[in-house]
């Protein structure tokens, strides 16, 4: 796959075949988060027009470097889709957009299997991204006034998505997505070894800790993950931040979330990588309507800071984490078909 090809805008004919599928979807299934619905995603994900089907596919199957998919031209209705949410637990109360939850599911399908973790955001498989008065400050995708550092999403975790899926309801001030295709040519191999030993940890971020639960009255699964996670935080396991092809490797890695490595050779190894990674960050403006595919495995992510309104107009996306393939993950999950991931 060449790289001009992960970046495309959807013909007028497809985005018109686009909104029928999801109107059809939408009467029939009445929610994304429909166990039914997320059953047959897959299957309904073939009815979807060809160019989207073909440029997704590639994406997966040829890893190109430019480690994202984007995906322009979805008409997205200002006025429907309604305020953006100031808590995403208002999903409780509000319809949310029906239409545009299905399609990142529909194309997320695509590349894998969309799955939710039962710490965050209440188990939902779509996320709302959007900014919390209280959060202003943190080290969150619901935080604001602070740059939200560039990671592998859920990094910490073995489960984490290989993809990242996210499509921007509204953007109007422009809020730019930090992003970084990792590429690591010009480290030397005595750095490279290095960041392939496991000697470093990471550390779940912010979002799956406890203090962000909403519900107090939590079932007792949701117990049972919030103890593995702050296992996690206590004993994180070494790992290695480089991993797969020695030529084009993979990368995790949380720079926020990880202590320095107690080798001193492994933490100037890291650090050379971090540097290389921001001189490598760039950013990015999503525009209603569209959407991204990031390859969690080959890139990193975050978000520059801005000021908040909290008045039902801020920048607001969806998102949705996606992986290759439900099955590495069933350690995590209570049945083969369950897309929690606990
Ligand atoms: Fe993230």
């Amino acid at each position: 796959m060449q790289d001009s090809k992960v970046q495309m805008t959807l013909e007028q004919r497809d985005n018109e075949a686009i909104l029928e599928i999801v109107r059809s979807l939408s009467t029939r299934y009445g929610s994304a988060e429909n166990p039914d619905f997320l059953a047959r995603a897959t299957v309904h994900a073939h009815e979807l027009p060809l160019s989207v089907r073909q440029a997704l596919n590639e994406f997966r199957l040829y890893e190109p470097q430019a480690s994202i998919c984007r995906i322009a031209g979805y008409t997205i209705d200002d006025r429907e889709i309604g305020p953006t949410p100031t808590h995403w637990k208002e999903r409780q109360r509000h319809c949310p957009p029906i239409k545009e939850e299905m399609l990142l599911v529909l194309l997320g399908s695509l590349l894998g299997d969309v799955i939710a973790w039962s710490t965050q955001q209440d188990g939902a498989v779509v996320h709302d991204i959007a900014p919390i008065k209280s959060h202003e400050r943190e080290q969150l995708g619901s935080g604001s006034a602070e740059e939200l550092t560039w990671h592998t999403e859920d990094a910490f975790h073995p489960s984490r998505g290989d993809y990242l899926g996210m499509m921007c309801m509204r953007n109007p001030d422009r809020v730019p997505t930090t992003f970084a295709a990792v590429d690591v040519s010009a480290l030397d191999q005595r750095t490279l070894r290095l960041l392939f030993e496991p000697h470093y940890t990471i550390r779940p971020d912010e979002s799956h800790l406890r203090k962000n639960r909403v519900d107090p009255i939590a079932g007792k699964l949701l117990e049972i993950a919030h103890s593995q996670i702050e296992m996690m935080n206590e004993k994180p396991e070494k790992i290695s931040v480089l991993f797969g092809s020695p030529e084009a490797p993979y990368c995790r890695l949380d720079p926020y979330f990880m202590d320095p490595p107690e080798n001193p050779e492994a933490r100037d190894a890291l650090e050379c990588l971090v540097r290389l990674i921001e001189s490598q960050l760039e950013e990015i403006v999503l525009e209603p309507g569209e959407l991204c595919f990031i390859d969690n495995f080959k890139a990193v992510h975050g978000r520059r800071p801005f000021k908040a309104r909290f008045n039902g107009t801020d920048r607001w996306l969806k998102r949705v984490n996606i992986l290759r393939d439900l099955r590495g993950s069933r350690p995590f999950r209570s049945a083969p078909e369950s897309r929690l991931v606990l």
